[in-house]
């Protein structure tokens, strides 16, 4: 996009973001509100672009305004996981993910779900029941069968298995799950029980570094081919991609290049910049900056690139920066493509970018 568009394209909102600040008593000397990109994310793109959302967000006009814009897609970013739904006391609440999907319902995004299946959550309720392998079994199948269920014929697809891969790439995590169910039947038997929840669902097996660790992309790359040998229903794979700004060119196209051979659809489930998790500590803000941009660009393009029936979406783990789940890491991190105040870095028009070049056609040629 030239320097004039960008500054017609701001210019052209500004308005617009003036009288919703003022409508919400904003002093004009306030940051204004999230403007639209002159092209916005979604309608750049051939395929579903999404955002995760908290449930705070659905009561920040200025996020629903930025999420409506750019946005087809929602991922609840917790409140779809234990640790919001199971209680202590083995009790489900649905009341947040409820909200979640009822608002996607009503601004026409899709819903698409995580996660069942999470070594890093170690509930209460799970840990607490007796050594019976039937007792933990059954309550294990009634969350899956009863969460799954609930949503059956909204969500377009669920991360059944999350993080399965140990940090190294030797093996898979140890976790509450593997220990009882059994290191891989615990996932055979979640992708069963989901599917039996909502045959339409997508269901995904959902990593990260898969850029980054080759050994890891490699044991991942071994589960899912072992999954789908033992017949486990995986309909997806879900490339999270949080990424550090220092990430050299090229390895996101090659990932998705490697995923895209299981002919199955691939979900960029997470996408993420990180200006603060990266191994170049020293390099100037300015480059670092440019370097995340281009990651935008690289990754929307390598998606846009695959096969039209592989795209199944790219979602961004939070608009704004201020949203980031990487703040509370570092506050001084900067890793999505839209500022505190809602409005398009460079990293939003990088990644816009990225997106056209699949609606003109001119993606990165296929394999
Ligand atoms: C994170 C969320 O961003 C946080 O709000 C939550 O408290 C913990 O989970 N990989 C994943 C996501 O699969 O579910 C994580 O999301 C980020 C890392």
């Amino acid at each position: 996009m030239s320097g004039l568009s960008r500054g017609l394209s701001r210019r052209l909102v500004l308005g617009s973001a003036v009288a919703l600040a003022a409508c919400e008593g904003r002093a004009k000397s306030q940051p204004a509100l999230a403007p639209p990109l002159l092209k916005s994310l979604k309608d750049s793109a051939t395929f579903p672009v999404g955002t995760c959302v908290q449930v705070s967000h659905l009561d920040q006009p200025l996020w629903v305004q930025l999420a409506r814009a750019q946005c087809s897609q929602l991922t609840p970013e917790w409140e779809m996981k234990m640790e919001y739904i199971l209680q202590p006391d083995g009790t489900y609440r649905f009341d947040r993910p409820d909200r979640i999907a009822a608002f996607a319902k009503a601004n026409g995004q899709r819903l698409y779900c995580t996660t069942l299946v999470w070594y890093a959550q170690k509930p209460d309720a799970f840990v607490k029941l007796d050594e019976s392998r039937v007792n933990f079994a059954s309550a294990f199948d009634n969350y899956i069968t009863t969460v799954v269920g609930r949503y059956r014929g909204q969500a377009v697809g669920w991360d059944v298995v999350n993080e399965a891969v140990a940090e190294d790439g030797e093996g898979w995590r140890q976790s509450l799950w593997a220990d009882k169910l059994g290191d891989f039947d615990h996932m055979r038997r979640a992708f069963d029980l989901a599917k039996a929840a909502d045959p339409h669902a997508v269901l995904f097996i959902n990593d990260y570094n898969l850029e980054s660790l080759p050994k890891k992309f490699d044991t991942f790359q071994r589960l899912v081919e072992r999954l789908l040998k033992a017949g486990a229903p995986v309909g997806g794979l879900g490339c999270q991609s949080h990424l550090a700004a220092d990430l050299p060119g090229g390895a996101m196209t090659r990932t998705l290049q490697a995923l895209a051979r299981f002919g199955l659809p691939i979900h960029v489930s997470e996408l993420d910049v990180s200006l603060s998790r990266v191994e170049r500590r020293f390099a100037p803000r300015a480059e670092l900056e440019r370097g995340q941009a281009a990651l935008y660009t690289e990754t929307a393009e390598a998606f846009a690139g695959l096969p039209e029936a592989q795209r199944f979406a790219l979602t961004l783990w939070g608009l704004r920066d201020k949203d980031s789940w990487l703040r509370g890491e570092n506050a001084a991190d900067a890793p999505a493509p839209f500022n505190d105040d809602g409005w398009p870095k460079d990293a939003a028009h990088a990644l816009s970018d990225g997106l056209s070049a699949g609606l003109y056609g001119n993606a990165k040629p296929r394999r």
